[in-house]
């Protein structure tokens, strides 16, 4: 029975263009699980879109002296972009200024209210006398309470990852103006009562459900739920900027950001109804009720909201499912240190993909995946992976097997005679790959999955080094007919088995190995218009996709195309290019 499986992707502040640490913690992993289970033949739905609101968007917009709707414009599309490139398959990416997030957003903010969820108090929060306004969040930095790092942000560290009130930051200085002529003034807000919500969240916690989870994460989250010292949270801010509170009184104030972005994954699944012209097909996916399996893909800062506080959210709200699964990645840094868009050392995606293709940027941030650790990028590790690993083991494969048949073989798959131990045995090696490479994908292991499917190309090389059908088709063409046979029959299997990693190039060993149609559907982009304006959205069409995740017969006699190379060389002058010494 087909399986229904939501994949949840972290939305990211459109403040700049994400670079590869963004797209290594949370976003190409989503795509990978999302079109291993398309290939299942799952039913999966993966949403997201640019987080619209809060400091991080107003801090940009301050410093360029436009408005945060300019930033917004600005960086959205280029988002999209970047996803197109990399071949990001979001059944739909949207953004949180729009009229039907902000009346998701409004409706779980009053049922909260109205459930006794959320409650009102008067809290000191950092007033600038200099500057003359409340510095919210990332207004304020100072020194981490946690673990002394000095350039902490208001409202979470970098360095550790806490989070914290903005008062509690040594020697707090404004962002704008560098001033430290602060005060804690009194300002009435909205709290979520999360204290009310733990023993809620202590039962989901402990319902048996998360033997899958990462330890990492579970354990963190295990340990702060367990620890009931929840408190409440303030939801609301003294900024002009984000989803209104519908309340009185409350008109200069807006909703927190990290209220309004995690509703996203439940707004965006009720914009693809809506927009698939189905409004209430949401339901499907949400009912708790429902057999569906929620996954969210985040970066480890993200984690405490993701595990705590959203599932807090949808347990209050009710009738709503939580998370299945919360597979956070660490960081990938950059020579030892974490890549910040605000502070430097980046290498964007759109930028790099101007330059090379995307399958060796999928294959690289996937090999070196922070699963489990973090991990360090460099252009060396770039050229070497593509070159060493990508390249020589299934790219050089597929350019000799595929040349090979098409010039020796009349351009057409050969006739196998009887096959004997060898050619059996590579074929059964290759074949358990769509159980012990499925195991993988399913559990979020995808590097894991990768080197697995590496392995399996890697036999059939050593196959045919013992085969040489190079050399025997000189003296027994009927043996290098069989080998050619066998191997390209592997090849055709690996090309699935990679297919969710290297979609771009397994489409393409799918066209030269004769066949047509798509592996996968189509990434297509429109513009909705709704009350709040016009948002371009990021689809996916699966209309034509016919790639299955089993292994199929390669059709003896089937007319191949001719072949290119699959994977370009990278020279060694790519490091001095790119990092320019
Ligand atoms: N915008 C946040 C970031 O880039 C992530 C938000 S994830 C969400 O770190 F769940 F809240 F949407
Ligand atoms: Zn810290």
């Amino acid at each position: 029975m087909a399986e229904n499986i939501l994949v949840c992707v972290a939305w990211p502040y459109v403040n700049g263009l994400q670079h590869i640490g963004h797209i290594a913690g949370a976003y190409l992993p989503p795509d990978i699980f999302a079109r291993y289970h398309r290939l299942r033949g799952n039913n999966v739905l993966m949403v997201s879109g640019s987080d619209t609101h809060g400091t991080p968007i107003t801090v940009r917009a301050d410093q360029e002296k436009v408005t945060p709707t300019e930033i917004v414009e600005r960086f959205h599309p280029l988002m999209i972009q970047s996803y197109l490139k990399l071949g990001l398959t979001f059944d739909l990416f949207t953004h949180t200024d729009t009229a039907n997030h902000w009346a998701v957003t409004q409706d779980m903010f009053l049922t909260h209210l109205h459930k006794g969820y959320i409650y009102r108090d008067t809290q000191k929060q950092i007033y600038s006398l200099t500057d003359q306004r409340w510095l919210p969040d990332r207004y304020v930095e100072g020194t981490c309470p946690v673990c002394g790092y000095t350039e902490a942000r208001g409202d979470q560290c970098d360095n550790c990852g806490s989070t914290y009130d903005a008062t509690e930051l040594q020697n707090p200085r404004s962002k704008i103006s560098g001033s430290t002529d602060l005060e804690a003034r009194d300002t009435e807000h909205f709290f979520l009562d999360l204290a009310q919500l733990n023993p809620a969240l202590e039962a989901w916690i402990n319902d048996g459900r998360k033997a899958h989870w990462r330890a990492s994460v579970f354990n963190f989250s295990k340990a702060q739920i367990e620890s009931h010292e929840l408190r409440g949270r303030p939801i609301t801010r003294d900024i002009d900027w984000g989803v209104t509170i519908p309340a009185p009184g409350f008109d200069d104030k807006r909703i927190y950001v990290w209220y309004d972005a995690v509703i996203g994954y439940l707004s965006a699944t009720k914009e693809w109804a809506q927009i698939s012209g189905q409004p209430e097909a949401w339901r499907a996916w949400w009912d708790a009720d429902a057999d569906v399996r929620i996954y969210n893909f985040i970066g480890k800062d993200n984690i405490p909201f993701h595990t705590i506080i959203w599932p807090a959210m949808l347990l209050g709200y009710g009738g709503l499912g939580t998370p299945y699964d919360v597979p956070a990645n660490e960081y990938l840094t950059m020579s030892g240190s974490k890549f910040s868009k605000s502070r430097g050392r980046v290498i964007a995606i759109l930028d790099v993909l101007e330059r090379y293709d995307p399958d060796p940027w999928r294959y690289v941030l996937t090999a070196m995946a922070p699963e489990t650790n973090d991990s360090d990028f460099t252009w060396e590790e770039f050229v070497a992976k593509v070159n060493n690993e990508l390249l020589a083991n299934w790219g050089n494969l597929v350019n000799r097997m595929l040349g090979f048949a098409y010039k020796r073989f009349e351009q057409r798959v050969p006739a196998p005679a009887a096959l004997d131990a060898n050619d059996e045995a590579l074929l059964a090696t290759v074949r358990g790959g769509f159980e012990s490479v499925s195991h993988l994908y399913a559990a979020c292991k995808f590097k894991a999955a990768l080197a697995e499917t590496q392995r399996l190309s890697q036999e059939v090389n050593r196959y045919l080094n013992d085969k040489e059908p190079w050399k025997a088709i000189k003296t027994d063409a009927q043996g290098a007919a069989t080998s050619v046979y066998v191997a390209l029959q592997a090849i055709d299997w690996l090309k699935t088995l990679y297919s969710p990693v290297l979609p771009h190039t397994s489409q393409l060993v799918h066209e030269y190995l004769g066949y047509d149609g798509q592996l996968f559907g189509r990434q297509v982009t429109e513009t909705i218009t709704d009350a709040r304006g016009a948002h371009q959205v990021l689809r996916y069409d699966a209309s034509a996709a016919s790639g299955r995740w089993e292994p199929g017969s390669l059709p003896v006699g089937q007319p191949l195309r001719e072949p290119a190379p699959l994977y370009k060389k990278l020279d060694e002058s790519v490091v001095a290019s790119e990092t320019g010494m």
